[in-house]
């Protein structure tokens, strides 16, 4: 083939509501933004994975996590690749990153190969990918990142694309603090293992909040589902998920305008979302976070 390849993308992504209670089986609603990852695999005579601007190579043989992710999709016995990926993400701040660059990664295999998976074997594959750097994942960040758009996720079921009405206006503000999805995902279940009754609760209450945001969504109800995710925010900072920095931020944003904020992703740092009812309030609330000394963003989502 003589043309260039096009790159192959693995999208970023948002938890709207159910992070964390979602590794225990609970539903959980997310949507893929348009920032994330591009990557292209061409014939080499080593294979290598560069990722900019990290300005890392990896050739699968190593030790450190991104060698043993690409081992972990490398198709066996296939011609050696130079795999150039580029990344649009914070790592380690709860908008997928890793899941997007490990689907982008697998997209480019498969493009040069020749092969076409759909959304749920490039998903499956990625899975792969993401149990290197979390141990015990659900599965949404890999999912999402293949499907993009706003759906309900069940881990092991198929997941449930969710029709919105209008687009979803959400900010995105960045901690700057950086944490460790793999830790936060196992403090969750050194506090589940303390009390797990009362954890099966939150569990039940997550369910109920997840349905409702759904029919909210469904609706383009922006206040519903505002005030749905500021009670899940409420149940991550009773299982020490915040941090000062997030609920400044998020207070920040509820009183520039915002219907609701929360955390989203692992918690522990990382990133904060807010929902807007309009354009003029994205800004404001953008700005509102920005004046904190944060990164923001505007983000939408949905049809
Ligand atoms: C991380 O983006 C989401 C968590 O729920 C972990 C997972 O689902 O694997 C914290």
């Amino acid at each position: 083939m003589s043309h260039e390849a096009q790159p192959a993308v693995g999208r970023g992504k948002v938890i709207l509501l159910g992070e964390h209670f979602v590794v225990y089986g609970v539903e959980a609603l997310a949507a893929g933004i348009d920032r994330g990852v591009e990557a292209v695999a061409r014939p080499a005579e080593r294979t290598s994975l560069r990722v900019a601007p990290w300005g890392t190579a990896h050739t699968g043989e190593g030790d450190e996590d991104l060698d043993r992710a690409l081992a972990a999709v490398l198709p066996e016995g296939g011609p050696p690749l130079r795999i150039d990926a580029t990344v649009a993400l914070p790592a380690g701040a709860g908008l997928g990153c890793s899941a997007a660059l490990g689907v982008a990664v697998v997209r480019a295999i498969a493009a040069h190969r020749g092969e076409a998976p759909t959304d749920a074997e490039v998903a499956e594959r990625a899975l792969a990918w993401e149990r290197v750097f979390h141990g015990n994942p659900s599965g949404i960040d890999n999912t999402m990142a293949a499907h993009g758009g706003v759906a309900l996720y069940q881990k092991g079921e198929p997941l449930v694309p969710i029709p919105t009405r209008g687009r979803l206006r959400l900010v995105i503000g960045n901690s700057g603090e950086s944490a460790s999805t793999k830790e936060m995902v196992a403090s969750v279940a050194r506090q589940r293992g303390r009390d797990e009754a009362r954890f099966a609760k939150t569990c039940e209450a997550v369910t109920s909040l997840v349905r409702n945001a759904r029919l909210a969504i469904e609706a383009g109800d922006a206040h519903g589902l505002g005030r749905l995710m500021d009670l899940n925010q409420h149940l991550l900072s009773g299982l020490m998920l915040s941090t000062p920095r997030l609920e400044e931020m998020i207070g920040a944003a509820r009183e520039a305008g915002a219907t609701g904020a929360k955390l989203t992703g692992s918690g522990g740092g990382g990133c904060m979302i807010a929902v807007v009812e309009d354009e003029a309030t994205g800004a404001r609330v953008r700005e509102a976070i920005e004046a904190m000394g944060a990164e923001a963003f505007v983000a939408e989502a949905g049809r």
